[in-house]
Protein backbone atom coordinates (compact mmCIF):
# COMPACT_ATOMS: atom_id res chain seq x y z
CA UNK A 1 0.00 0.00 0.00
CA UNK A 2 1.30 3.32 -0.75
CA UNK A 3 2.79 4.98 1.98
CA UNK A 4 0.36 8.64 2.72
CA UNK A 5 2.78 11.28 1.95
CA UNK A 6 3.32 14.83 3.85
CA UNK A 7 2.99 18.03 2.83
CA UNK A 8 4.59 21.19 4.16
CA UNK A 9 2.29 24.12 4.05
CA UNK A 10 2.70 27.76 4.33
CA UNK A 11 0.39 29.06 6.58
CA UNK A 12 0.43 32.69 5.42
CA UNK A 13 -0.03 32.01 1.61
CA UNK A 14 -0.87 28.21 1.11
CA UNK A 15 2.13 27.69 -1.02
CA UNK A 16 2.65 23.71 -0.80
CA UNK A 17 6.74 22.89 -0.33
CA UNK A 18 7.50 19.08 -0.59
CA UNK A 19 10.06 19.87 1.93
CA UNK A 20 10.54 21.78 5.45
CA UNK A 21 12.12 25.14 4.63
CA UNK A 22 12.59 28.20 7.06
CA UNK A 23 11.29 30.83 4.51
CA UNK A 24 8.40 30.43 2.22
CA UNK A 25 9.23 30.75 -1.44
CA UNK A 26 5.55 32.30 -2.15
CA UNK A 27 5.37 34.96 -0.04
CA UNK A 28 8.95 35.29 1.47
CA UNK A 29 7.83 34.99 5.32
CA UNK A 30 10.13 33.61 7.65
CA UNK A 31 8.49 30.36 10.05
CA UNK A 32 5.29 30.12 8.40
CA UNK A 33 5.51 26.28 6.82
CA UNK A 34 4.27 23.61 8.72
CA UNK A 35 3.89 19.68 8.26
CA UNK A 36 0.31 18.83 6.57
CA UNK A 37 -1.99 15.94 5.40
CA UNK A 38 -2.70 16.76 1.75
CA UNK A 39 -6.05 15.51 1.80
CA UNK A 40 -6.85 17.71 4.92
CA UNK A 41 -7.94 14.87 6.72
CA UNK A 42 -10.66 13.75 4.91
CA UNK A 43 -10.72 10.50 2.64
CA UNK A 44 -7.32 10.08 2.69
CA UNK A 45 -5.44 7.38 4.91
CA UNK A 46 -5.34 3.57 4.08
CA UNK A 47 -8.42 1.42 3.51
CA UNK A 48 -10.08 4.35 1.73
CA UNK A 49 -11.19 2.44 -2.03
CA UNK A 50 -12.21 5.48 -4.68
CA UNK A 51 -15.49 4.80 -5.33
CA UNK A 52 -16.70 4.50 -9.11
CA UNK A 53 -18.08 7.76 -10.75
CA UNK A 54 -21.30 8.90 -11.63
CA UNK A 55 -22.07 10.10 -15.12
CA UNK A 56 -24.21 14.07 -14.70
CA UNK A 57 -26.68 15.08 -17.29
CA UNK A 58 -24.88 17.82 -19.48
CA UNK A 59 -26.62 20.71 -20.59
CA UNK A 60 -26.39 23.78 -22.17
CA UNK A 61 -25.61 27.79 -21.91
CA UNK A 62 -29.00 29.09 -23.13
CA UNK A 63 -31.02 27.44 -20.33
CA UNK A 64 -33.46 29.40 -18.60
CA UNK A 65 -32.59 30.24 -15.33
CA UNK A 66 -33.84 32.38 -12.31
CA UNK A 67 -32.23 35.25 -10.57
CA UNK A 68 -30.66 34.05 -7.29
CA UNK A 69 -32.99 34.24 -4.37
CA UNK A 70 -31.80 37.07 -1.85
CA UNK A 71 -32.59 38.35 1.38
CA UNK A 72 -32.40 41.52 2.03
CA UNK A 73 -30.76 43.02 5.39
CA UNK A 74 -33.01 46.72 4.50
CA UNK A 75 -29.83 47.99 5.89
CA UNK A 76 -29.07 49.87 2.30
CA UNK A 77 -25.00 49.92 2.54
CA UNK A 78 -25.04 46.60 2.92
CA UNK A 79 -27.39 45.61 0.71
CA UNK A 80 -25.40 47.51 -1.95
CA UNK A 81 -22.51 46.19 -1.30
CA UNK A 82 -23.77 42.50 -1.13
CA UNK A 83 -24.93 43.50 -4.47
CA UNK A 84 -28.49 43.29 -3.32
CA UNK A 85 -28.71 41.31 -0.19
CA UNK A 86 -27.37 38.51 0.91
CA UNK A 87 -27.84 34.96 -1.56
CA UNK A 88 -29.34 31.73 -0.50
CA UNK A 89 -27.08 28.93 -0.88
CA UNK A 90 -24.29 31.09 -0.80
CA UNK A 91 -21.42 32.04 1.50
CA UNK A 92 -19.98 35.60 1.98
CA UNK A 93 -16.79 35.90 3.65
CA UNK A 94 -16.49 39.39 5.69
CA UNK A 95 -12.44 40.01 6.07
CA UNK A 96 -11.05 42.82 8.03
CA UNK A 97 -8.42 44.03 10.88
CA UNK A 98 -9.64 43.28 13.99
CA UNK A 99 -11.72 46.13 15.87
CA UNK A 100 -13.01 47.34 13.01
CA UNK A 101 -16.79 46.11 13.57
CA UNK A 102 -17.13 43.53 11.63
CA UNK A 103 -18.98 41.29 14.37
CA UNK A 104 -20.71 44.59 14.85
CA UNK A 105 -22.19 45.08 11.78
CA UNK A 106 -23.28 41.19 11.43
CA UNK A 107 -25.52 41.58 14.46
CA UNK A 108 -27.08 44.30 13.26
CA UNK A 109 -27.33 42.32 9.93
CA UNK A 110 -28.73 39.50 12.17
CA UNK A 111 -31.57 42.10 14.30
CA UNK A 112 -32.32 43.69 11.17
CA UNK A 113 -33.33 39.71 9.21
CA UNK A 114 -34.45 38.44 12.38
CA UNK A 115 -37.09 41.30 13.06
CA UNK A 116 -38.24 40.69 8.68
CA UNK A 117 -39.08 37.19 10.05
CA UNK A 118 -35.88 35.11 9.43
CA UNK A 119 -34.24 32.50 11.36
CA UNK A 120 -30.70 34.01 12.19
CA UNK A 121 -27.97 31.59 14.04
CA UNK A 122 -24.64 33.34 15.36
CA UNK A 123 -22.02 31.15 16.06
CA UNK A 124 -19.08 32.79 17.56
CA UNK A 125 -16.02 31.18 18.48
CA UNK A 126 -14.40 34.44 19.69
CA UNK A 127 -16.29 35.97 21.93
CA UNK A 128 -18.60 33.72 25.62
CA UNK A 129 -22.61 34.35 24.94
CA UNK A 130 -21.92 37.01 27.61
CA UNK A 131 -20.25 39.00 25.53
CA UNK A 132 -22.32 38.82 22.55
CA UNK A 133 -25.17 39.31 24.33
CA UNK A 134 -23.73 42.54 25.87
CA UNK A 135 -22.97 43.70 22.49
CA UNK A 136 -26.46 43.09 21.31
CA UNK A 137 -27.94 44.72 23.98
CA UNK A 138 -25.65 48.30 22.80
CA UNK A 139 -27.40 47.84 19.44
CA UNK A 140 -30.26 47.33 20.63
CA UNK A 141 -30.49 44.30 19.27
CA UNK A 142 -31.10 42.42 22.24
CA UNK A 143 -34.97 41.45 21.79
CA UNK A 144 -34.86 39.76 18.88
CA UNK A 145 -34.96 36.03 17.87
CA UNK A 146 -31.52 35.94 16.64
CA UNK A 147 -30.11 32.31 18.12
CA UNK A 148 -26.74 32.46 19.53
CA UNK A 149 -24.02 29.85 19.94
CA UNK A 150 -20.15 30.09 21.67
CA UNK A 151 -18.76 27.15 19.55
CA UNK A 152 -15.65 26.10 17.61
CA UNK A 153 -16.11 23.06 16.75
CA UNK A 154 -17.18 21.75 13.02
CA UNK A 155 -19.35 18.99 13.55
CA UNK A 156 -20.99 20.46 16.96
CA UNK A 157 -21.37 23.30 15.15
CA UNK A 158 -23.10 21.63 11.97
CA UNK A 159 -25.20 19.12 14.08
CA UNK A 160 -26.85 22.25 15.56
CA UNK A 161 -27.62 23.81 12.63
CA UNK A 162 -29.12 20.83 11.17
CA UNK A 163 -31.54 20.95 14.45
CA UNK A 164 -34.98 22.41 14.36
CA UNK A 165 -36.27 24.47 11.07
CA UNK A 166 -34.03 25.67 8.63
CA UNK A 167 -31.70 28.64 9.38
CA UNK A 168 -32.19 31.40 6.23
CA UNK A 169 -28.70 32.86 7.49
CA UNK A 170 -25.95 31.68 9.61
CA UNK A 171 -22.81 33.33 10.64
CA UNK A 172 -19.54 32.69 11.78
CA UNK A 173 -17.58 34.67 13.75
CA UNK A 174 -14.71 34.07 12.80
CA UNK A 175 -13.41 30.85 10.24
CA UNK A 176 -10.15 31.24 12.50
CA UNK A 177 -11.35 29.49 15.40
CA UNK A 178 -13.02 26.52 13.54
CA UNK A 179 -11.38 23.00 13.75
CA UNK A 180 -12.91 20.03 12.89
CA UNK A 181 -11.90 16.44 14.40
CA UNK A 182 -11.66 14.93 11.04
CA UNK A 183 -8.42 17.38 10.33
CA UNK A 184 -5.44 16.00 11.35
CA UNK A 185 -3.19 19.42 12.25
CA UNK A 186 -3.99 22.16 14.79
CA UNK A 187 -6.53 24.85 15.49
CA UNK A 188 -5.76 28.12 12.93
CA UNK A 189 -3.80 26.09 10.43
CA UNK A 190 -4.70 26.87 6.75
CA UNK A 191 -5.99 22.42 7.03
CA UNK A 192 -7.99 23.41 9.38
CA UNK A 193 -9.46 27.07 8.26
CA UNK A 194 -10.03 25.18 4.80
CA UNK A 195 -11.79 22.08 5.97
CA UNK A 196 -14.09 23.83 8.11
CA UNK A 197 -14.86 26.60 5.75
CA UNK A 198 -15.57 23.95 2.82
CA UNK A 199 -18.11 22.40 5.98
CA UNK A 200 -19.93 25.64 5.86
CA UNK A 201 -20.11 26.09 2.29
CA UNK A 202 -21.45 22.74 1.52
CA UNK A 203 -24.02 23.42 4.83
CA UNK A 204 -25.27 26.10 2.93
CA UNK A 205 -25.59 24.83 -0.21
CA UNK A 206 -27.42 21.73 0.51
CA UNK A 207 -29.62 23.51 2.57
CA UNK A 208 -30.09 26.96 0.74
CA UNK A 209 -29.24 28.58 3.89
CA UNK A 210 -26.75 32.41 3.40
CA UNK A 211 -23.66 31.76 4.73
CA UNK A 212 -21.94 34.40 6.29
CA UNK A 213 -17.85 33.79 7.47
CA UNK A 214 -16.03 36.56 8.91
CA UNK A 215 -12.15 36.34 8.50
CA UNK A 216 -9.29 38.43 10.16
CA UNK A 217 -6.70 39.88 8.04
CA UNK A 218 -3.25 39.79 8.62
CA UNK A 219 -0.99 42.88 8.22
CA UNK A 220 0.01 42.25 4.47
CA UNK A 221 -4.14 43.27 4.07
CA UNK A 222 -4.87 39.32 3.32
CA UNK A 223 -7.41 37.00 5.00
CA UNK A 224 -5.22 35.83 7.80
CA UNK A 225 -3.71 32.39 6.51
CA UNK A 226 -5.24 31.07 3.81
CA UNK A 227 -6.09 33.17 0.82
CA UNK A 228 -7.68 29.72 -0.66
CA UNK A 229 -10.70 30.56 1.30
CA UNK A 230 -11.42 33.56 -0.99
CA UNK A 231 -11.50 31.46 -3.65
CA UNK A 232 -13.74 29.00 -2.07
CA UNK A 233 -16.36 31.72 -1.44
CA UNK A 234 -18.83 33.52 -3.72
CA UNK A 235 -17.90 36.59 -2.19
CA UNK A 236 -15.80 39.00 -0.33
CA UNK A 237 -16.23 41.85 1.32
CA UNK A 238 -13.38 43.79 2.97
CA UNK A 239 -14.42 45.86 6.05
CA UNK A 240 -11.89 48.86 5.94
CA UNK A 241 -11.54 51.78 8.17
CA UNK A 242 -8.75 54.06 9.87
CA UNK A 243 -8.98 53.32 13.75
CA UNK A 244 -8.69 57.07 14.25
CA UNK A 245 -12.17 58.07 12.03
CA UNK A 246 -15.35 57.05 12.79
CA UNK A 247 -16.35 55.81 9.70
CA UNK A 248 -16.12 52.27 7.80
CA UNK A 249 -16.12 51.22 4.31
CA UNK A 250 -17.81 47.78 3.30
CA UNK A 251 -15.84 47.23 -0.23
CA UNK A 252 -16.66 44.04 -2.46
CA UNK A 253 -13.63 42.52 -3.65
CA UNK A 254 -15.13 39.47 -5.51
CA UNK A 255 -19.01 39.09 -6.09
CA UNK A 256 -19.95 35.51 -7.80
CA UNK A 257 -23.47 37.34 -8.19
CA UNK A 258 -23.20 40.92 -8.30
CA UNK A 259 -20.85 44.05 -9.32
CA UNK A 260 -17.39 44.42 -7.56
CA UNK A 261 -16.11 47.64 -6.48
CA UNK A 262 -19.48 48.74 -4.94
CA UNK A 263 -18.77 50.10 -1.35
CA UNK A 264 -20.91 50.63 1.57
CA UNK A 265 -20.09 53.48 4.09
CA UNK A 266 -21.03 53.67 7.62
CA UNK A 267 -19.92 55.49 10.71
CA UNK A 268 -19.11 53.89 14.11
CA UNK A 269 -21.15 55.09 16.96
CA UNK A 270 -22.25 54.23 20.73
CA UNK A 271 -25.18 52.66 19.41
CA UNK A 272 -22.83 50.51 16.62
CA UNK A 273 -22.53 51.33 13.23
CA UNK A 274 -25.17 53.79 10.95
CA UNK A 275 -25.31 54.36 7.67
CA UNK A 276 -23.80 57.03 5.16
CA UNK A 277 -25.94 57.07 2.45
CA UNK A 278 -24.07 60.72 1.25
CA UNK A 279 -19.87 59.96 1.54
CA UNK A 280 -19.03 62.75 -0.26
CA UNK A 281 -20.80 65.27 2.53
CA UNK A 282 -18.92 63.36 5.02
CA UNK A 283 -15.32 63.50 3.32
CA UNK A 284 -16.11 66.65 2.43
CA UNK A 285 -17.18 67.88 6.00
CA UNK A 286 -14.10 69.75 7.81
CA UNK A 287 -13.03 71.38 4.55
CA UNK A 288 -10.86 74.48 4.35
CA UNK A 289 -10.90 75.67 1.12
CA UNK A 290 -8.76 78.55 1.71
CA UNK A 291 -5.19 76.92 2.52
CA UNK A 292 -2.84 76.28 -0.51
CA UNK A 293 -2.53 72.64 -1.22
CA UNK A 294 -5.62 71.18 -1.17
CA UNK A 295 -7.85 69.85 -4.12
CA UNK A 296 -11.17 68.07 -4.08
CA UNK A 297 -10.92 64.88 -6.52
CA UNK A 298 -14.25 63.61 -7.99
CA UNK A 299 -13.68 59.74 -7.85
CA UNK A 300 -15.94 56.97 -8.22
CA UNK A 301 -16.53 53.73 -6.14
CA UNK A 302 -17.91 51.31 -8.40
CA UNK A 303 -21.28 52.88 -9.65
CA UNK A 304 -20.97 55.51 -7.08
CA UNK A 305 -19.49 58.89 -7.28
CA UNK A 306 -17.58 59.98 -4.19
CA UNK A 307 -15.62 63.55 -3.63
CA UNK A 308 -12.83 63.51 -1.77
CA UNK A 309 -9.54 66.14 -0.91
CA UNK A 310 -6.64 65.58 -1.29
CA UNK A 311 -3.87 67.67 0.86
CA UNK A 312 -0.31 68.25 -0.04
CA UNK A 313 2.20 69.68 1.95
CA UNK A 314 5.36 70.69 -0.29
CA UNK A 315 8.43 72.40 1.44
CA UNK A 316 12.03 72.64 1.12
CA UNK A 317 13.76 69.74 3.02
CA UNK A 318 16.22 70.48 5.68
CA UNK A 319 17.85 67.08 5.50
CA UNK A 320 20.14 66.08 2.74
CA UNK A 321 17.15 63.90 0.92
CA UNK A 322 14.07 65.12 0.48
CA UNK A 323 11.27 63.18 2.32
CA UNK A 324 8.22 61.67 0.74
CA UNK A 325 5.30 61.04 3.23
CA UNK A 326 1.83 59.67 1.76
CA UNK A 327 -1.39 58.36 3.66
CA UNK A 328 -4.59 57.43 1.70
CA UNK A 329 -2.77 56.73 -2.01
CA UNK A 330 -0.35 54.94 -3.83
CA UNK A 331 3.48 56.19 -3.03
CA UNK A 332 4.92 55.22 -6.65
CA UNK A 333 2.12 56.30 -8.43
CA UNK A 334 3.23 60.13 -6.27
CA UNK A 335 6.90 59.39 -7.57
CA UNK A 336 5.21 59.06 -11.35
CA UNK A 337 3.64 62.46 -10.62
CA UNK A 338 6.74 64.28 -9.15
CA UNK A 339 8.75 63.00 -11.91
CA UNK A 340 6.00 64.35 -14.19
CA UNK A 341 5.94 67.47 -12.40
CA UNK A 342 10.05 67.84 -12.62
CA UNK A 343 10.27 66.83 -16.49
CA UNK A 344 7.80 68.28 -18.25
CA UNK A 345 6.61 71.17 -16.20
CA UNK A 346 9.69 72.73 -14.92
CA UNK A 347 8.63 72.29 -11.68
CA UNK A 348 11.71 71.58 -8.79
CA UNK A 349 10.44 69.36 -6.51
CA UNK A 350 13.63 67.55 -5.58
CA UNK A 351 14.66 69.60 -3.26
CA UNK A 352 11.73 69.75 -1.53
CA UNK A 353 9.85 67.46 1.24
CA UNK A 354 6.23 66.36 0.22
CA UNK A 355 3.73 64.82 2.32
CA UNK A 356 0.41 63.75 0.77
CA UNK A 357 -3.18 63.20 2.66
CA UNK A 358 -6.38 61.99 1.66
CA UNK A 359 -8.83 63.74 3.97
CA UNK A 360 -10.67 61.75 6.54
CA UNK A 361 -8.59 58.19 6.50
CA UNK A 362 -10.08 57.68 3.06
CA UNK A 363 -8.21 55.59 0.43
CA UNK A 364 -8.26 56.13 -2.90
CA UNK A 365 -7.14 53.47 -5.55
CA UNK A 366 -8.07 55.30 -9.52
CA UNK A 367 -5.54 56.92 -11.48
CA UNK A 368 -7.79 59.01 -12.17
CA UNK A 369 -7.04 61.55 -9.11
CA UNK A 370 -3.59 61.84 -11.10
CA UNK A 371 -4.73 65.45 -11.40
CA UNK A 372 -6.07 66.10 -8.43
CA UNK A 373 -2.70 65.25 -6.45
CA UNK A 374 -0.69 66.96 -9.13
CA UNK A 375 -3.31 70.16 -8.83
CA UNK A 376 -2.84 70.06 -4.85
CA UNK A 377 1.22 69.72 -5.05
CA UNK A 378 1.66 72.71 -7.44
CA UNK A 379 -1.01 74.82 -5.19
CA UNK A 380 1.19 74.02 -2.04
CA UNK A 381 4.16 74.71 -3.76
CA UNK A 382 3.45 77.77 -5.08
CA UNK A 383 1.79 78.68 -1.90
CA UNK A 384 -1.68 79.74 -3.89
CA UNK A 385 -5.15 78.28 -2.83
CA UNK A 386 -7.41 76.48 -5.50
CA UNK A 387 -10.66 78.28 -6.17
CA UNK A 388 -13.29 76.60 -4.07
CA UNK A 389 -15.82 75.59 -5.73
CA UNK A 390 -13.36 73.33 -8.19
CA UNK A 391 -12.90 69.52 -8.15
CA UNK A 392 -10.21 67.63 -10.27
CA UNK A 393 -9.98 64.26 -11.95
CA UNK A 394 -7.90 62.65 -15.20
CA UNK A 395 -5.00 60.63 -15.45
CA UNK A 396 -1.57 61.91 -15.89
CA UNK A 397 0.65 59.65 -18.23
CA UNK A 398 4.45 59.55 -18.22
CA UNK A 399 4.51 62.24 -21.68
CA UNK A 400 2.69 64.69 -19.52
CA UNK A 401 -0.34 64.19 -21.31
CA UNK A 402 -3.32 64.00 -19.04
CA UNK A 403 -5.96 61.33 -20.31
CA UNK A 404 -9.67 60.98 -20.06
CA UNK A 405 -11.24 58.62 -17.19
CA UNK A 406 -14.15 56.67 -17.12
CA UNK A 407 -17.59 58.01 -15.97
CA UNK A 408 -17.37 61.92 -16.68
CA UNK A 409 -20.95 62.55 -16.76
CA UNK A 410 -21.45 61.03 -13.03
CA UNK A 411 -18.19 62.92 -11.84
CA UNK A 412 -19.55 65.57 -12.88
CA UNK A 413 -23.68 65.43 -11.65
CA UNK A 414 -22.36 64.64 -7.96
CA UNK A 415 -19.79 67.82 -7.69
CA UNK A 416 -22.76 69.79 -8.95
CA UNK A 417 -25.24 68.19 -6.35
CA UNK A 418 -22.28 69.62 -3.55
CA UNK A 419 -22.38 72.91 -4.93
CA UNK A 420 -18.96 73.04 -7.45
CA UNK A 421 -19.74 74.58 -10.41
CA UNK A 422 -16.10 74.18 -11.68
CA UNK A 423 -14.34 71.14 -12.95
CA UNK A 424 -10.77 70.65 -14.20
CA UNK A 425 -11.06 67.88 -16.61
CA UNK A 426 -9.14 65.82 -19.76
CA UNK A 427 -10.61 67.21 -23.05
CA UNK A 428 -12.11 64.69 -25.16
CA UNK A 429 -13.88 63.31 -22.30
CA UNK A 430 -16.39 61.61 -23.76
CA UNK A 431 -20.03 61.34 -22.00
CA UNK A 432 -20.53 65.48 -20.50
CA UNK A 433 -23.50 66.07 -19.16
CA UNK A 434 -25.81 68.71 -21.33
CA UNK A 435 -27.20 71.61 -20.39
CA UNK A 436 -25.21 72.44 -17.20
CA UNK A 437 -24.36 75.68 -16.11
CA UNK A 438 -20.96 75.03 -14.84
CA UNK A 439 -17.93 75.69 -16.04
CA UNK A 440 -15.82 73.13 -17.43
CA UNK A 441 -12.05 73.42 -18.38
CA UNK A 442 -10.67 70.88 -20.46
CA UNK A 443 -7.04 70.47 -20.17
CA UNK A 444 -4.83 68.45 -22.46
CA UNK A 445 -1.43 67.60 -19.90
CA UNK A 446 -0.25 68.63 -16.60
CA UNK A 447 1.62 72.34 -18.35
CA UNK A 448 -1.61 73.57 -18.53
CA UNK A 449 -2.65 72.96 -15.24
CA UNK A 450 0.72 74.23 -14.08
CA UNK A 451 -0.14 77.53 -15.85
CA UNK A 452 -3.75 77.63 -14.84
CA UNK A 453 -3.10 77.38 -10.72
CA UNK A 454 0.62 79.26 -10.76
CA UNK A 455 0.39 81.49 -13.29
CA UNK A 456 4.08 80.08 -15.13
CA UNK A 457 5.45 77.54 -14.13
CA UNK A 458 9.04 79.91 -14.13
CA UNK A 459 11.13 79.77 -10.76
CA UNK A 460 8.16 77.22 -9.31
CA UNK A 461 10.27 75.09 -6.43
CA UNK A 462 13.68 76.25 -7.46
CA UNK A 463 16.09 77.66 -4.28
CA UNK A 464 15.87 81.40 -4.01
CA UNK A 465 19.44 82.29 -4.79
CA UNK A 466 18.71 80.77 -8.26
CA UNK A 467 16.65 83.32 -9.27
P1 LIG B 1 -16.16 44.59 16.75
O1 LIG B 1 -17.42 44.48 15.98
O2 LIG B 1 -16.02 43.74 17.95
O3 LIG B 1 -14.88 44.36 15.80
P2 LIG B 1 -14.38 43.04 15.06
O4 LIG B 1 -15.44 42.01 15.15
O5 LIG B 1 -14.12 43.49 13.65
O6 LIG B 1 -13.11 42.62 15.70
O7 LIG B 1 -16.03 46.14 17.09
C1 LIG B 1 -15.07 46.54 17.94
C2 LIG B 1 -14.99 48.04 18.11
O8 LIG B 1 -16.15 48.75 17.82
C3 LIG B 1 -14.65 48.30 19.52
O9 LIG B 1 -13.41 48.99 19.54
C4 LIG B 1 -15.74 49.11 20.06
C5 LIG B 1 -16.43 49.66 18.87
N1 LIG B 1 -17.89 49.79 19.05
C6 LIG B 1 -18.46 51.04 19.07
O10 LIG B 1 -17.78 52.07 18.96
N2 LIG B 1 -19.83 51.14 19.20
C7 LIG B 1 -20.62 50.06 19.33
O11 LIG B 1 -21.85 50.19 19.46
C8 LIG B 1 -20.01 48.76 19.33
C9 LIG B 1 -20.81 47.53 19.47
C10 LIG B 1 -18.63 48.68 19.17
MG1 LIG C 1 -15.33 40.22 16.23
Amino acid sequence: MAKTKTQFVCQNCGTIHTRWAGKCDGCGEWNTIIEDDPMGGIGSGPGKVPKKGRAVTLTTLSGETEEAPRIYTRIGELDRATGGGFVRGSAVLVGGDPGIGKSTLLMQAAAALSREGHRVIYVSGEEAVAQVRLRAQRLGAANTDVLLAAETNVEDILATLAEGKRPDLVIIDSIQTLWSDTADSAPGTVTQVRTGVQAMIRFAKQTGAAMVLVGHVTKEGQIAGPRVVEHMVDAVLYFEGDRGHHYRILRTVKNRFGPTDEIGVFEMSDKGLREVSNPSELFLGERNDKAPGAAVFAGMEGTRPVLVEVQALVAPTSLGTARRAIVGWDSARLSMILAVLEAHCGVRLGQHDVYLNVAGGYRISEPAADLAVAAALVSSLANTPLPAECVYFGEVSLSGAVRPVSQTAQRLKEAEKLGFSNAVLPSSSAEMPKGSKSRWNEIDGLPDLVVMIAGSAKNLGKPAEED
